[in-house]
């Protein structure tokens, strides 16, 4: 029998190793379930035995602590900055200085230059202790919490890593992520991030770890510092890091000429746009250690590398009007049409301002000549006017102070950029904007009810409020249709429910009466109600009566609940529409109220079933083990002659199907699958 303290050290050995397994191997040996149950059982004892938890508990991947104020921290070598080169003439000036310091051949290393933010971290024996964002290059920020969230960051490394060392790296927001973050926010009225930087840098200093784990920052580590390091050469520096367990630069190549880092610099300018994350030119360095030494730093740089920034493309061209758009949740967009230009191989005519802060910073007047910029991404950037042109007698371009879509009094918070339209209830992009969120697979997921459906449903005035998906029956559905303009190509088509598509709807709006309270609330869309601030409230008030009468500082008792959610919470029990609304979801069956986790499974049609998931699906693979956990299955990652079936996707491993054929596993496909469930 092990000792509380033996138990919590094993555990935590193991969940590390799956964690390595899963992030960096992207080879896991066990199912989510499986680990999940791990990690509850870590939870537990940790709660119960806090002196025994180890410095390297994966509890921390998943956060949980609360940092109200960062410490300021002096970073142990000064955080330098490299300098910066635009043209090919300058990375050869670049060679010809290291020339004429260094008589001997000199090899260079070339990287990706990642846009995001640099930070340092610290590891005493193997094991990771702080991380500090840059700040000045001084003083940095505290942000050990954070960091220890991203599982490319290791908190206990493996081999034979020196004693004390820091190392340096960058923090990046993957694309796939940004998209996500942004949605969710745009989904409970929160202005989006102009760019997955400025979204990596607003996660790393939230104050809620567990946030920041949701987030899905990524990180790349390239460069160590510390008394005598092992080894000679920034290369095998980076392939020591490997060993250790760190995640390096994807991309590595050593050369030996200046003309070679050109042709590097040419593939990657192209290449660049086929990653998943930003890269905003390359780095060069020199590779012996010895040499870079040798080279030394000036006062703000070192002299042994150097960045090569790609060029963004730019051109100007002139502002013909601004337009606004009102979005779901009624943040107000201003976007500047302009005189059609060709910029980086597309035809630029509208670009986004992004919000009034960002029009009023450019000050923009009628007429106005505005440069467009097209970097690696692919939306087109406004950076500047061209004051030279602008017209003598040009007016200012004011950011409207009514509602283009219905006319009501534009708001703004002060401590946020984006300006929205308070009308929530009578302004239609906003009706249509709730309707759609409450359909939504996060939400009440009638995925029989798309947003073309929902947008007829509305066209038709059948449904302009969420209780009416509740009162629609086959009479008022069948025969409806949409007429869809004739446009060059194409002539007038007409869209028109049938049977089929009306028996589907009205079961998927049935089977949404089963959908828990938690989601329920979050399909509500009240403004700053994101799916996790739902869940705290769901769990903290169990039922929607107990919500809607809570006063503000009961409200900013939950986790998460700020004054912003609390008042915006109080402001949408005080409308009278949406009282009603939940009186009428109330008549309609809707689960108002959280019940025990056993009751909130869909069905136990799987019950006891162990399913292997292989393969790719319509859906997320997250998505598929959701839905089999909600119909009572279980997945695990590897076939036995426990399992009770395989579900293929497309490309299933070839190894796996021999096995399951081996031991005579069925195999069945999505397909099948759904129609078990149904
Ligand atoms: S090496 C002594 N390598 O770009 C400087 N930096 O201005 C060591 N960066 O502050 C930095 N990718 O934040 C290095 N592969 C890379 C990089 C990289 C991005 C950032 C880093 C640095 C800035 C240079």
């Amino acid at each position: 029998m092990l000792s509380a303290e033996e138990q919590i050290k094993k555990l935590t050995d193991e969940l590390n190793q799956h964690n390595y397994n899963y992030y960096m191997l992207d080879n896991p040996v066990i199912s989510d379930f499986e680990f999940d149950k791990l990690l509850r059982e870590l939870m537990n004892l940790e709660k119960t035995y806090p002196e025994y938890v180890q410095p390297d508990s994966p509890t921390q991947r998943v956060g949980g602590t609360i940092t109200k104020h960062f410490a300021s921290v002096k970073h142990i070598y000064p955080m330098l900055s490299l300098g910066n080169t635009y043209s090919e003439a300058e990375l050869v000036e670049f060679d010809s200085r290291i020339k004429e310091l260094i008589t001997e051949s000199v090899e260079y290393v070339c990287e990706l230059k990642y846009d995001g933010l640099a930070i340092s971290v610290v590891y005493e024996n193997g094991v990771m202790v702080r991380a500090v964002t840059r700040g000045d290059g001084v003083h940095g920020d505290d942000v050990t919490a954070n960091v220890k969230t991203i599982h490319s960051v290791p908190l206990r490394l493996k081999g034979d890593f020196p004693p004390l060392f820091e190392i340096r790296g960058e923090i990046i927001l993957p694309h796939d992520r940004f998209e996500i973050l942004n949605r969710e926010r745009e989904d409970i009225g929160e202005p989006p991030f102009a760019n997955p930087r400025n979204a990596a840098s607003g996660s790393l200093k939230l104050q809620e770890s567990a946030e920041v784990a949701r987030r899905g920052l990524d990180c790349r580590l390239y460069y160590v510092l510390g008394e005598n390091l092992p080894y000679t050469t920034h290369y095998e520096s980076i392939q020591k890091l490997k060993e250790w367990g760190f995640r390096v630069p994807d991309v590595m190549q050593k050369v030996s000429n200046i003309q070679q880092v050109i042709d590097f610099m040419h593939v990657w300018d192209k290449e660049r746009k086929k990653l998943n994350y930003d890269i905003d030119g390359i780095v060069i360095k020199v590779n012996s250690f010895a040499q870079q030494q040798q080279l030394g730093r000036t006062a703000k740089n070192p002299r042994w590398a150097i960045a090569y920034k790609f060029k963004a493309e730019k051109v100007a061209t002139k502002l013909l009007s601004v337009d606004y758009q009102v979005g779901r949740t009624g943040i107000v967009t201003p976007v500047a049409n302009l005189q059609p230009v060709a910029l980086a191989g597309t035809i630029v005519k509208r670009a986004t301002l992004h919000n009034a802060d960002v029009m009023h910073a450019l000050d923009l007047h009628q007429n106005d000549y505005l440069f467009v910029e097209k970097g690696g991404e692919i939306i087109p950037k406004i950076v500047g006017v061209d004051l030279a042109k602008r017209e003598a007698a040009a007016q200012p371009v004011a950011f409207i102070s009514h509602c283009p879509e219905c006319g009501a009094e534009l708001k703004k918070n002060e401590e946020e950029a984006g300006t929205f339209c308070p009308n929530d209830t009578h302004c239609n992009p906003q009706i249509k904007g709730k309707l759609e969120h409450f359909i939504s697979r996060k939400a009440m997921n009638i995925d029989s009810l798309g947003e073309g459906k929902v947008e007829i449903l509305f066209d038709n005035h059948l449904v302009k409020n969420i209780a009416d998906f509740y009162q629609l029956t086959a009479q008022n559905l069948l025969g409806i249709e949409k007429k869809i303009p004739a446009d060059g190509n194409k002539p007038e088509r007409v869209i028109s429910f049938r049977e089929k598509t009306v028996e589907n709807i009205l079961t998927g709006i049935q089977q949404s009466l089963k959908v828990p309270f938690e989601r329920v609330l979050f399909a509500l869309g009240i403004r700053y109600v994101g799916e996790t601030t739902a869940k705290k409230l769901a769990k903290h008030f169990q039922n929607i009566d107990a919500l809607a009468s809570a006063t503000k500082e009961e409200l900013m008792e939950v986790e998460d609940v700020g004054d912003r959610v609390a008042d915006s919470i109080i402001d949408f029990f005080n409308e009278t529409d949406n009282l009603e609304t939940v009186v009428r979801l109330r008549q309609s069956g809707l689960q108002l109220a959280s019940l025990s986790f056993d009751n909130q499974l869909l069905s136990n049609i799987l019950q006891g079933k162990s399913i292997v998931v292989s393969g790719v699906f319509s859906v997320s693979r997250d998505e598929i083990k959701n839905q089999i956990e909600l119909h009572g299955g279980k997945t695990v990652s590897s076939i036995s002659k426990n399992t009770s079936f395989v579900l293929a996707g497309d490309n299933m491993g070839p190894e796996k199907k021999k096995k399951a054929d081996s031991l005579h596993i069925p195999i069945i496909s999505e397909t099948e699958l759904n129609a078990m469930l149904k």
